[in-house]
């Protein structure tokens, strides 16, 4: 398997997340409401799978080894929208926590900024993944000789596995008051 593969299956998730969530948003419109526990549920989500999980891989490995290249103006230019990109789904995501937090408090226009945000995500999301899809991915792996897409591939397993055990420890440390 390429590296590209597990992204690829990653964008697949993600695909389906916001297909849900498109669903979900539909009905926070028609009945004024927001379901407090299912966007905490996708907040974890956008952070910890689309974020840490799958933006961390291509930032922290595979963007990270085609800086070392000759990239082509045209692959430079599309990496670092890309970047810039997952900075601006972060920040986002950081807008729907505060806008959930206000909505808690009973603010009365926290409902309206949870639609637009989520509108925002929901339509960014299979754009970016249609970018790297169709326009970089597969291109890019040309810079790449078969071991180091073998070892490219060994680290994103790497990542993948202390993941579970940073998010739990997290989980447990905000628990005990030590981190927020
Ligand atoms: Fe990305
Ligand atoms: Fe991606």
């Amino acid at each position: 398997m390429m590296p590209i593969g597990p992204l690829m299956i990653e964008h697949r998730l993600i695909e389906r997340m916001v297909k849900v969530i498109r669903g979900e948003l539909q009905k926070i419109s028609e009945e004024n409401e927001a379901n407090e526990s299912f966007i905490d549920t996708a907040l974890d989500f956008f952070r910890t799978y689309a974020d840490r999980c799958h933006h961390g891989k291509e930032e922290d490995i595979l963007f990270r080894d085609l800086d070392k290249k000759p990239l082509s103006p045209e692959h430079k230019k599309t990496m670092q929208e890309l970047i810039e990109e997952h900075v601006y789904a972060r920040k986002t995501v950081g807008r729907l926590v505060d806008a959930k937090e206000k909505y808690a408090q009973r603010d009365s226009n926290a409902l309206e900024d949870i639609i637009a945000i989520i509108s925002e995500l929901i339509e960014f999301y299979p754009k970016h993944i249609e970018k790297e899809d169709k326009h970089f991915f597969i291109p890019v792996m040309n810079y790449f000789s078969k071991q180091e897409k073998d070892d490219m591939l060994q680290e994103f397993w790497e990542f993948d596995k202390k993941l579970i055990h940073e998010k739990y420890k997290a989980v447990v440390e905000k628990l005990e008051g030590t981190k927020n």
